[in-house]
């Protein structure tokens, strides 16, 4: 296992099943195409063996299939029905809904306990503008669903000024009354919007503007949540909980214990850092030809995540065990 000068390693795992997305989000595609999977995308088998090395080699305990929008790969009931073969303490995934209510017993027959689903406005015409796809129906319907089968849901919201901003409280009323958790996401700038910083100062809505609207409704006190967690959670009382990402007021680096492993085979150790790591091939060789090399590329990974406490310095300082 190998862990940073800070104590960090990696122990959450965000797998993109596909780069591929049923939506166009404003804030995610600049010019409303849809995403598509790239030609040469792993396959099942070789994201369940990608998994399986990474919990021997850098201690995965807890797994996120992502995307793109993953309910939309005929790659997840095969991937699904191994990893849950695993022994990981934990799968979840986060998906935009739109399937959901379709994917909802392979989900289940699977094992998993929660979801995190995306879900910006309840407004029909805003939605379409923003996801540019999809339909809000079908997103709530997937909801009451997964609901009435036990799950556990997160609910993501990325407030954007003038698009969505005036939906924190029906948001927060919708979650509040169904027990779902609503994490209100600052928007990040990743993508079209690190380039356009014009377009991401005039959409950006953050977390103390969001604070005090909901403290015009609510009274809440702050409550505690995973060290590694990447919202800050409040409850409150009587009602339930919501949280905040907040990636750029508050950001989260010193206590992040993600890795990520891109649909065609790159590992990433932090989201903030260009810096990836290919993996891909090692993923058909054997188990003892793998692990060492993939250690290496581990070590890398760990030391790409941004080191607030001793900036410029290469973070990873020990390699413990196998
Ligand atoms: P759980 O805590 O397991 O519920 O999941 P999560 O919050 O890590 O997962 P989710 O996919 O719902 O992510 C929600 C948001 O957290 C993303 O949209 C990002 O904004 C943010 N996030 C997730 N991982 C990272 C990360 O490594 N770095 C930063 N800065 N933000 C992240
Ligand atoms: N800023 C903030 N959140 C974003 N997401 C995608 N792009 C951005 C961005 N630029 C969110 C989606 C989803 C989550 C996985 O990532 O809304 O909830």
């Amino acid at each position: 296992m190998i862990v940073d000068r800070q104590g960090r390693r990696f122990r959450n795992l965000r797998i993109s099943l596909t780069a591929a997305c049923n939506y166009a989000c404003t804030y995610c595609v600049p010019d409303g195409k849809r995403l598509v999977a790239a030609q040469d995308e792993l396959s099942a088998d070789a994201m369940v063996r990608g998994v399986a090395y990474l919990i021997e080699a850098a201690g995965i305990e807890r797994l996120r299939i992502t995307g793109g929008e993953p309910l939309v790969s005929p790659k997840l009931e095969p991937f699904l029905r191994e990893v849950s073969q695993l022994g990981l303490q934990d799968i979840s995934l986060t998906s935009n809904g739109q399937l959901l209510s379709r994917k909802l017993p392979l989900l289940v027959e699977s094992g998993m306990r929660r979801l995190n689903i995306s879900l910006d406005t309840l407004d029909p015409d805003a939605f379409k503008r923003i996801a540019r796809g999809g339909d809000l129906d079908s997103v709530l319907q997937g909801l009451e669903e997964a609901k009435g089968a036990g799950l556990k849901v997160k609910i993501n919201m990325v407030p954007l000024r003038g698009q969505n901003h005036d939906q924190v409280l029906p948001l927060l009323d919708y979650c509040l009354e169904r027990g779902f958790e609503l994490r209100f996401i600052e928007l990040m700038r990743m993508g079209h919007l690190a380039r356009d910083g014009g377009g991401f100062q005039q959409q950006f809505y953050g977390m103390d503007e969001l604070l005090a609207t909901i403290a015009e409704r609510y009274e809440f006190v702050q409550a505690d949540a995973p060290l590694d967690a990447t919202a800050l959670r409040y409850e409150i009382p009587g009602h339930g909980f919501f949280g905040v990402i907040a990636n750029e007021s508050v950001p989260f680096c010193r206590t992040c214990s993600r890795l990520r492993l891109s649909s065609t085979g790159w590992l990433h150790g932090c989201l903030s850092s260009s810096n990836r790591h290919f993996v891909g091939d090692l993923l058909d060789k054997p188990r003892h030809q793998a692990l060492p090399a993939l250690q290496r590329l581990l070590v890398r990974a760990l030391g790409d995540k941004q080191d607030l406490a001793f900036s410029g310095g290469v973070t990873v300082m020990k390699i413990i065990g196998g």
